[in-house]
């Protein structure tokens, strides 16, 4: 008997047995983070005075926006900002990037830009680096950095160094597309968060192994996550234009998550041999997050791509969501003051900290391919660990899977990593998965003070679990593998 209330999505795929105690998440996993980062000077034009050259070095090789810096920018930033992308101004010609030079090196060295929230730290170094990892190399970051320091020069455009392709963002070989049904239009200063169900047209069970959502207005459209809906609930839900107002997942009981996305991401490809299996006459609900301009917007084509596989796979894919838990995984908090542990973030707290000990019993062996992290807009900083019961073959009695130190509810997404399916993190019956959130529920975090403004709020309030805007969760998102044979 499962003693827990799930919240949305919170469909547990692998089963989880309440019968354990609330042990010790164990070394390296319960430690406070320190995520503070680096302060940066970043005055342009202050070469000479703090480079770090020595007396009688060479001479800096000029570094300039042809020769070097458009290149970069063009591979790393350009997917986003150019005119009528998603960010608010265009990094794509020199005239344009020139006046951002020095906030541009300062934003990649606080690591806000290109977004990308899995990030190494003391408690968390994932085995694995993430494939399609948008952030600058060392070198990269040097060669932004002296431009900056010469004071941003264009260079000469007769010797432009060629661009190289940017990253490829549409999904060239899909089969199927699903399209919001009707035009939305965004108006107003608050964000919208609608879900959106669409018949794919599956009379077969269909095996899906990538997918990829395109932003109908990539100026408002923030992030979207894809689910399949087997029971088909979500058509009762729709209003006559096709959608209904959802916040922290798609507002029906049972329904599988199949893409989270974030702008400037790359398609999200299963493994070689590894796909996902939507039955027959399911349904697709798109939950699309809109952010307003503060001009009146139209959003009249966001849309689903995928990719249909003609053969019946090795191993069966799916983006498990496991979480939010009031029940036995929860472990004890500092701020408990019921006797005990119970999901409640107090008003006015910085640091509050809630952890969760799931025991994955009944699982048949998988591979863990892909991790995410979810919460809302009181959440700072998410990890996930994988505790096993019984290492073998190199695997390590405990690991961390992912870290999002920097949390950011808006660039929420799926990260792959980058190794063959036999390579990745292996999760066998009886292990454990550790979930630890760190919220900060107080007017010093913009995400509780923008939030509570919208609410026409003008304190925090005691924050517990649930599906609304202030309300909060602490959701992993793994993508597993599983054998085929043994996934029946
Ligand atoms: C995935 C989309 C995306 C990519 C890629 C991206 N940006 Fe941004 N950037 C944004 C958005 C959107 C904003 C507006 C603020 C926000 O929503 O976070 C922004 C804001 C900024 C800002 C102003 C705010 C701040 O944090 O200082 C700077 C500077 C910036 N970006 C520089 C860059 C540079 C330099 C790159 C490449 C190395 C880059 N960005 C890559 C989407 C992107």
């Amino acid at each position: 008997m499962l003693h827990q209330k799930m919240y949305g999505p919170a469909a547990v795929v692998l089963a989880c047995v309440t019968t354990f105690g609330c042990s010790d998440p164990g070394p390296g996993l319960d430690s406070a983070t320190d995520t503070t980062t680096a302060s940066t000077d970043t005055t342009a034009g202050t070469a000479g005075t703090d480079a770090p050259t020595t007396t009688g070095a060479p001479e800096a090789e000029p570094v300039t926006w042809h020769q070097h810096i458009a290149p970069l920018f063009v591979q790393k930033c350009s997917g986003c900002h150019i005119d009528g992308g998603i960010a608010p101004f265009s990094l794509a010609s020199y005239e344009a990037a020139e006046p951002f030079a020095v906030a541009a090196l300062d934003a990649v060295l606080r690591g806000t830009m290109p977004p990308f929230l899995a990030d190494e730290t003391d408690d968390c170094q994932p085995r694995h680096g993430w494939q399609d990892d948008p952030r600058l190399g060392d070198d990269e970051l040097e060669l932004l950095r002296a431009w900056v320091d010469q004071g941003a020069p264009a260079g000469d455009p007769a010797t432009a160094a060629p661009l190289p392709e940017p990253p490829e963002v549409e999904l060239t070989d899909a089969d199927v597309r699903v399209q919001i049904p009707t035009p939305v239009s965004i108006d107003g200063d608050k964000d919208l968060f609608l879900c959106f169900s669409v018949d794919p047209g599956f009379e077969d069970d269909t095996w899906i192994d990538a997918v990829q959502i395109s932003a109908g207005n990539p100026q408002v459209v923030h992030h979207v996550l894809a689910y399949v809906d087997e029971s088909g609930a979500s058509a009762d839900k729709v209003n006559e234009d096709g959608y209904y107002p959802c916040f922290g997942g798609p507002g029906i009981n049972s329904a599988n998550l199949i893409a989270a996305w974030a702008p400037g991401m790359t398609p999200f490809e299963m493994p070689p041999n590894v796909a996902s299996r939507v039955v027959a006459g399911s349904r697709i609900v798109m939950q699309v997050h809109y952010h307003p301009t503060g001009k009146p917007e139209l959003d009249s084509a966001t849309s689903l791509d995928l990719r249909i596989r003609d053969t019946i796979p090795e191993y069966v894919g799916m983006l498990a969501l496991i979480g939010n838990s009031e029940g036995p995984q929860l472990l004890p908090s500092e701020h408990d003051d019921n006797g005990y542990p119970e999901f409640r973030i107090p008003a006015g707290v910085e640091h509050h900290v809630e952890q969760m000990l799931f025991k994955l019993n009944d699982v048949p062996p998988l591979r863990v391919f892909a991790v995410g992290t979810h919460m809302h807009y009181v959440g700072t900083d998410m990890l996930i660990g994988l505790q096993r019961s019984s290492p073998t073959d190199g695997e390590p009695a405990s690991e961390c899977l992912l870290q999002t130190p920097g949390w950011d509810f808006n660039w929420q997404r799926a990260y792959s990593y980058d190794a063959p399916l036999d390579a990745v993190p292996r999760v066998d019956s009886g292990d454990e998965l550790y979930l630890r959130c760190t919220y900060n529920n107080s007017m010093s975090n913009p995400f509780v003070v923008q939030a509570l403004a919208e609410q026409g709020l003008d304190a925090p309030k005691d924050v517990h679990l649930g599906e609304e805007t202030l309300d909060e969760m602490c959701l992993a998102v793994v993508g597993v593998a599983i054998a085929l044979k043994d996934a029946i």
